[in-house]
């Protein structure tokens, strides 16, 4: 593997993509794109506000536009928002062009999080607990398509930084 080959961090909602990929882009020296901000920025919107002002479907081809354009770019730690996988473009261009991480959660440590998510999240909102459970159970064989899969349960964000370094090295 060419040692400049961006990495793509993916997983569901609150699974640590931004905080653990903002580590892992200070500890690698690279940039850090955060794919649901560069959206945010360009419509100078909250998620939540695309999607109640435009719908989710603006919100998905906009994301899979940009994916698509940052995962051509080298040396960058990338985190997609948590359904930008579910798109086969998207997945394919991610894993063609770079190392897909599937930073994996488990339903018990995932709940202990609900809380702090459930305000910027549109497709958590106005969900029951049985609800969230399917999407969550629903989203595990979307993330199998993946390089390298880690499980974060038990361990720091730094702890896991420095995982996915040693192991894309
Ligand atoms: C979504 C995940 C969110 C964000 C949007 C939709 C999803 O990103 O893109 O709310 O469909 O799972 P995070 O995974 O960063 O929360």
């Amino acid at each position: 593997m060419e040692n400049n080959t961006s990495i793509i961090l993916i997983g569901f909602m609150g699974s640590g993509k931004t905080t653990i990929g903002q580590e892992l882009a200070n500890l690698m020296n690279r940039e850090f794109i955060d794919l649901d901000k560069e959206i945010e920025r360009k419509y100078n919107l909250k998620t939540t506000e695309i999607f109640e002002k435009y719908g989710e479907s603006v919100f998905r081809q906009e994301e899979k536009r940009m994916v698509i354009h940052f995962v051509e770019q080298k040396n960058k730690v990338i985190s997609l928002g948590g359904g930008a996988f579910l798109q086969n473009e998207v997945r394919d261009a991610c894993l063609e062009n770079g190392i897909v991480i599937y930073l994996e959660i488990g339903w018990e440590a995932w709940l202990q999080r609900l809380d702090e998510l459930t305000s910027d999240r549109p497709l958590l909102q106005g969900k029951s607990i049985v609800e969230i459970k399917q999407l969550f159970d629903s989203r595990q064989e979307i993330y199998e398509r993946n390089h390298i899969r880690i499980k974060t349960d038990h361990q720091t964000v730094t702890e896991t930084a420095i995982q996915i370094k040693k192991e894309t090295e």
